[in-house]
């Protein structure tokens, strides 16, 4: 009775989101596509009569010497930077605050991301915090909190997976207590986002692969939740379908430029769904995973995904069966069931070619638990999910994942 109730609550909030989407129309991004179009993103940012940015990145990156060009061509343009790369995996608060300490020293106006999703959630949370000095990190999380708009903000992802570049999304960890939240915020949204597939072909197998994972997750949970649009499921079915022809190909092929385009592409796709339809509880729980235990975001989304699946499949069935044909697993007429099937069957043949785990290692019983009542925090009712879990299957659903 109490949960029925709770439902109906949920659902009526998430209705309520619908419509106010329909109201504030979220930005879009300005787009420099295509093998070396990073070249361009030095002329834009000149043209802005910025002085000097803020190059937030990590120390990996900066010694592959990728953001040399960037750096170079800057130069060229008479735009000074200073480089912030003490950004961890899994982004803190502490990076956070570092990187604005930086940013004032240096009397930057304007901030470039250049790197994965852990350099642009960074960056987005150091725009806000500069642009907020009364309001904590904390104090923003959740929907709509960030009052004052953030610096000219640029974004260069080198990774094809999160789709930060076009999303109101960021997701920062608490080193303190090893809570992951996110802000979500309009203001957070880049003006210019660059997809330079020339920058992703030195990606190692295993991050093509989870990253590739967390662009599908981003694309399915968008898509099956109950708050999306013809506009997202465009987008959703277009990212399931590149990454279907193109992320296996990216694993084993990496300087295949046309495959890391198309995996580009299919994230900023997902990326423009999801942040308008959101995710659901594979993200829940995966943030845990991050948060607890470093897990990486997008390997411990692929781990996540088929259970996810398996569970909500009946109310999502149809759904699921236009993914397979987006996919190219089937065509439309076959039984909704068995296209449902194949696909989540194909997800996990995916994630078994690519090396993906079935379960996670680092999960210790004793926290399931607590992995549940942060999922669900997380999830309800923000999450427009196609089946509503309990605390007990959700539980029930963590326990798969053991090792
Ligand atoms: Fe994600």
């Amino acid at each position: 009775m109490l949960f029925t109730l709770q439902k109906a609550l949920y659902r009526a909030r998430q209705r309520v989101m619908k419509l106010s989407a329909r109201v504030v129309p979220l930005p879009i991004p300005g787009l420099l596509t295509g093998p070396g179009s990073l070249d361009q993103l030095a002329e834009n940012i000149s043209v802005r009569a910025l002085k000097r940015v803020l190059v937030v990145s990590d120390k990996v990156l900066m010694q592959l010497g990728l953001p040399q060009r960037l750096l170079l061509a800057l130069e060229r343009r008479s735009v000074a930077y200073t480089v912030y790369d003490d950004v961890q995996p899994n982004p803190t608060i502490e990076n956070v605050e570092n990187g604005v300490i930086v940013y004032r020293e240096h009397g930057c106006d304007g901030i470039v991301a250049f790197g994965g999703g852990s350099a642009i959630d960074c960056a987005k949370i150091i725009g806000a915090r500069l642009a907020n000095r009364f309001l904590s990190v904390r104090s923003m999380k959740g929907m709509f909190r960030v009052v004052l708009p953030i610096p000219p903000f640029f974004c260069v992802p080198t990774t094809a997976g999160t789709g930060s570049e076009t999303t109101i999304v960021a997701v920062i960890t608490d080193a303190a207590t090893h809570e992951k939240f996110a802000i979500s915020d309009l203001k957070l949204v880049p003006k210019l986002a660059v997809l330079d597939p020339e920058l992703m072909v030195g990606l190692p197998p295993p991050i093509t692969a989870a990253t590739g994972m967390d662009a599908l997750t981003h694309a399915v949970e968008a898509y099956i939740g109950l708050n999306g649009n013809p506009f997202t499921d465009e987008n959703a079915e277009k990212a399931t379908r590149l990454i279907f022809a193109n992320l296996l190909e990216a694993y084993q092929n990496g300087t295949n430029l046309e495959a890391r385009y198309n995996m580009a592409l299919a994230s900023y796709c997902a990326g423009a769904a999801f942040t308008r339809a959101y995710v659901g509880y594979v993200h829940a729980i995966a943030h845990n995973m991050g948060g607890l235990y470093s897990v990486p975001h997008g390997l411990a989304n692929a781990i996540i995904l088929p259970h996810v699946l398996r569970f909500c499949r009946a109310e999502a069935e149809p759904k699921l069966a236009a993914l397979a044909v987006a996919a190219g697993l089937g065509v439309r007429g076959e039984s909704e069931r068995e296209l449902s099937l194949r696909f989540i069957e194909a997800i996990e043949q995916l994630n078994q070619r690519m090396g993906i785990p079935t379960t996670i290692k680092e999960l210790r019983a004793k926290d399931i638990p607590l992995i549940t009542r942060r999922a669900l925090e997380e999830a309800h009712p923000a999450y427009p999910v196609p089946r509503i879990i309990t605390e007990a299957e959700c539980e029930a659903l963590v326990s798969q994942l053991l090792p």
